[in-house]
């Protein structure tokens, strides 16, 4: 710490992800890929406090423009605990961490890791599974296990949903919703969120935001987008959930929820493939019928529609953009630094007792004191 005191580093990291920049490429891949299996491993044993720790210190080295290259460098970081500082040390040394070494060879990590990344699989689920013996795919098909509708499809599709979703195929896929909505009213608007309004080329899945110009006339869309999809054959899961959310009276109760209460849908949509631009792999006996057949190639892409009023739009964006830890890291900041309450509905100061509207997602940084953090360097 002595040795700090007379450092004057050349960059300075704020300690709130949504004070910093944080864009999809930096030079400390090494070390934040490491700290992330360790906040991932932590998850695995539901210890969120660890977990958090090791993704805030995985986030810091995100927003730093230049590669580490001693722990020196780390004087003056925030976040980064004493657990993290000595991987981060190890790998300078030695290039990996033994510890991190340790945790992708566990039985555990693997096969919490396979069976959380089935849709409809939380860390909960995993867990009860893995007690029960179970430790991969085949094995839960063998058990014998029960399992949910959302999960049942996670399954079905699981090979298709665990190959990344290619910016080309989002595209494709907003355009075919976009085209589903117009023809309903066009005046409503798709907008893509999540990963890919960040820049990432590469996704799980594909975030939309429907809302409509017109306060109230985003009511009801969801229904009739889906029964047009439907009717298209284009849903081969579908779950929805109402909106339940009641013109803010009350402050929003837990500002710290991630949870929000638009009308949504989470889908698994069929994804027409161009001719011989399907999966290169050879037709084989464990190949489904009918993709056998190129004429009907398709793909299983995991699609989330969300429905927000226009005066809540500007929230909503901000909420469903993520990442998931700057938006964490935005309702802590609003909590804490400004005795204000965040969500994807609104923003509630509890000093003014109002909620303050906004129309952008600039006025609600303006609102929040913070400097505007585009998409592309919301990556925390
Ligand atoms: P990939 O899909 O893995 O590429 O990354 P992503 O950042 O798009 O993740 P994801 O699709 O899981 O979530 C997109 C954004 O929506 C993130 O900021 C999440 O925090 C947010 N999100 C996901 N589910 C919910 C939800 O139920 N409510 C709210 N408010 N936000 C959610
Ligand atoms: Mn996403
Ligand atoms: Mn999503």
């Amino acid at each position: 710490k002595a040795a700090c005191a007379s450092l004057t580093p050349d960059y300075m990291v704020p300690v709130y992800a949504c004070q910093r920049r944080t864009p999809l490429q930096h030079p400390n891949r090494l070390f934040t890929d490491a700290l992330e299996i360790l906040s991932e491993n932590a998850e695995f044993f539901e210890s969120e406090g660890r977990s958090l720790a090791f993704y805030k210190a995985s986030s810091v080295m995100k927003a730093l423009p230049i590669r580490l290259t001693s722990t020196v460098d780390l004087c003056g970081l925030p976040c980064i605990g004493e657990h993290s500082q000595r991987v981060i040390k190890e790998i300078l040394e030695d290039g990996v961490s033994s510890e991190v070494e340790g945790v992708l060879q566990s039985e555990r990590y693997q096969a919490m890791k396979v069976l959380t990344s089935i849709f409809g699989v939380g860390v909960k689920t995993a867990d009860r599974w893995y007690r029960e013996g179970i430790r991969n795919f085949g094995d839960i098909l063998s058990s014998g296990q029960k399992l949910t509708k959302e999960q049942e499809a996670g399954v079905k599709y699981f090979k298709d949903l665990s190959s990344p979703v290619t910016e080309e195929e989002a595209n494709s896929i907003t355009d075919t919703v976009r085209k589903a909505v117009a023809s309903i009213d066009t005046r409503a608007k798709v907008t893509i969120t999540g990963g890919f309004r960040r820049g990432k080329q590469r996704g799980h899945d594909v975030d939309l935001l429907i809302t409509h110009p017109e306060e109230g006339k985003e009511a009801g869309l969801l229904a009739q987008i889906i029964t047009i999809l439907d009717s298209q054959g284009l849903l081969l899961y579908y779950k929805t959930k109402e909106n339940t959310y009641t013109a803010p009276r009350e402050p929003p109760v837990k500002p710290h929820s991630t949870l929000d209460r638009f009308e949504r849908c989470f889908s698994v949509f069929k994804l027409s493939l161009p001719p011989f631009r399907g999966s290169q792999e050879p037709v084989s006996l464990s190949t489904p019928l009918d993709k056998t057949c190129i004429a009907t190639d398709w793909k299983a892409v995991r699609v989330d529609l969300v429905v927000s009023p226009c005066s809540q739009y500007a929230y909503a964006l901000l909420g469903w953009t993520g990442s998931q830890h700057f938006e964490r890291e935005l309702r802590r900041f609003a909590g804490s630094e400004k005795q204000m309450a965040l969500n994807s509905h609104a923003l509630y100061d509890r000093k003014q007792n109002e909620f303050l509207s906004a129309s952008t997602e600039e006025e609600i940084f303006a609102h929040l004191g913070l400097p505007f953090i585009p998409p592309h360097e919301r990556n925390a």
